[in-house]
């Protein structure tokens, strides 16, 4: 009989690489807490419909990408494929825009897309997600790309751009929308893509940002939006710009960054990284001022952003920088079975002292031990055989420079003490990092 098996697109994340997930979650709890962004835990399931109107029903998350099923009353569900929507219904669902001027919340979590699975895109990937509701001034535009450009630095990423674009306001992007159908009108469709074809009618604006070398061909000349919105449009967009150059975060204006969910207006922006090939968008977002209208509520203006997880571990992979997991402080190799009772003792006095490891219990020649302690990392192997039995000592071996000496069992205590304090000094000057990439 075959062993189960995960699902296309799914993946397990196993140690170090979740231990690189929980390290971007902790720096992200860390940086957007101190811009007063709380903790938001959302269901990963809601109704079809939040997505039909809050993403849009002709975007190609809604029409293609959606994990939806009947659950059994016959009810529309569907597997959250972002976490915008669902954190504008909840902030709406627990009336907290009648409590709040302003309300800043971030998601981490799972998102589902059935998408074509290559390197950076999977079916479920993982999204920390921070949405501010309640500013409409271009500061909190301004702020929300500053908060994210501190995230990606204490993360130790380099070489990405920072791409805007203003899609203009309810006011002036129906007018751009004419100049935009004009020009489209004119070109033979036969030239576009399928895809594009479908978008003439259905959602003109995403054809802007079709990868297809044919279709970008023919709309090289495409009249952009910044050049055709309204003069507070133009405003907002030069304050967020002015503010971006004060604080000396670089830009690059991409008059093509459309993105693919309908409820974007004025500010759009996306973080590229060119080191992991062509899903390039680590983090995306933009200002959504219509999108608690949309779904029944009163108007409240918003504007968010989330990273892909998988796509940052890429791009810091690609730094050399994707090794986070914190080393284990001690290996105990039992040599005897006699031994293990002891062992089990001596480690719980070790972690009793904040230090970490495991206890390899199992009968086994000391070569081989070794080669497990230094498989595990560990920086220290404690050997544990019948003849330190007899005597109540331990042998504890270095596993970087070789060094061991030989401890009475009683002392150990004292010693995990000395090396945890050791351990929090060199971490406190900057040396020896406690919980961080190594
Ligand atoms: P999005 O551009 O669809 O925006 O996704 C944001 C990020 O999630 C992307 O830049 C990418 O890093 C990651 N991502 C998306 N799809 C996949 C996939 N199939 N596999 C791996 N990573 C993926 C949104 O989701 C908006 N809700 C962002 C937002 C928040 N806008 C305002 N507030």
């Amino acid at each position: 009989m075959n062993t189960p098996r995960t699902v296309k697109g799914f993946y397990d994340i196993f140690h170090p690489q979740s231990a690189l997930y929980t390290f971007m979650e902790n720096t992200a709890r860390r940086v957007f807490g101190a811009y007063g962004f709380e903790e938001l835990r959302l269901p990963v399931l809601e109704f079809t419909e939040l997505f039909r109107r809050g993403i849009g029903g002709d975007t190609d998350i809604v029409q293609k990408e959606m994990y939806t099923f009947a659950d059994r009353k016959g009810r529309s569900l569907t597997l959250r494929p972002e976490a915008t929507a669902g954190v504008v219904r909840a902030y709406l669902e627990s009336g907290r825009h009648g409590r709040d001027a302003v309300c800043r919340l971030f998601v981490c979590g799972p998102m589902f897309r059935y998408e074509r699975p290559q390197a950076g895109r999977t079916r479920q990937f993982h999204q920390l997600n921070c949405e501010c509701l309640g500013a409409a001034n271009a500061q909190a535009d301004a702020e929300i790309l500053l908060m994210l450009d501190a995230f990606l630095r204490e993360l130790g990423l380099t070489g990405l751009r920072t791409e805007l674009n203003t899609l203009g306001c309810r006011a002036c992007r129906p007018g751009y929308m004419e100049k935009l159908s004009a020009f489209l009108r004119a070109l033979n469709p036969e030239t576009l893509c399928p895809d594009c074809r479908r978008r003439l009618e259905s959602n003109p604006l995403r054809i802007l940002d079709c990868k297809v070398p044919a279709c970008r061909e023919q709309t090289a000349q495409v009249p952009a939006v910044r050049d055709h919105v309204c003069a507070e449009c133009a405003a907002h967009f030069e304050t967020v710009l002015g503010i971006l150059g004060r604080e000396k975060v670089s830009v690059v204006l991409n008059p093509r960054l459309v993105r693919g969910l309908d409820y974007y207006m004025r500010t759009t922006f996306e973080i590229v990284s060119e080191a992991i090939g062509a899903q390039g968008s680590v983090a995306g977002g933009g200002r959504y001022d219509g999108l608690t209208t949309l779904l029944g509520g009163p108007a409240v203006p918003g504007i968010g952003f989330a990273c892909g997880m998988e796509r940052l571990a890429l791009a810091l992979d690609g730094q050399g920088k994707g090794r986070f997991a914190p080393r284990p402080d001690f290996y105990f190799a039992v040599l005897d079975r006699e031994c293990a009772d002891k062992a089990l003792h001596a480690a719980q006095i070790l972690r009793a002292a904040a230090l970490s490891g495991t206890v390899d219990f199992r009968d086994g020649k000391l070569g081989a031990k070794l080669r497990r302690a230094a498989q595990a990392d560990a920086e220290y192997c404690l050997i544990f055989g019948a003849a330190e039995f007899a005597e109540d000592k331990v042998i504890v071996k270095n596993m970087d420079d070789g060094a061991q000496v030989s401890l009475p069992l009683s002392t150990l205590g004292d010693w995990a003490e000395i090396r945890f304090e050791n351990k929090k000094e060199a971490s406190r000057k900057g040396r020896l990092p406690l919980f961080q990439a190594t």
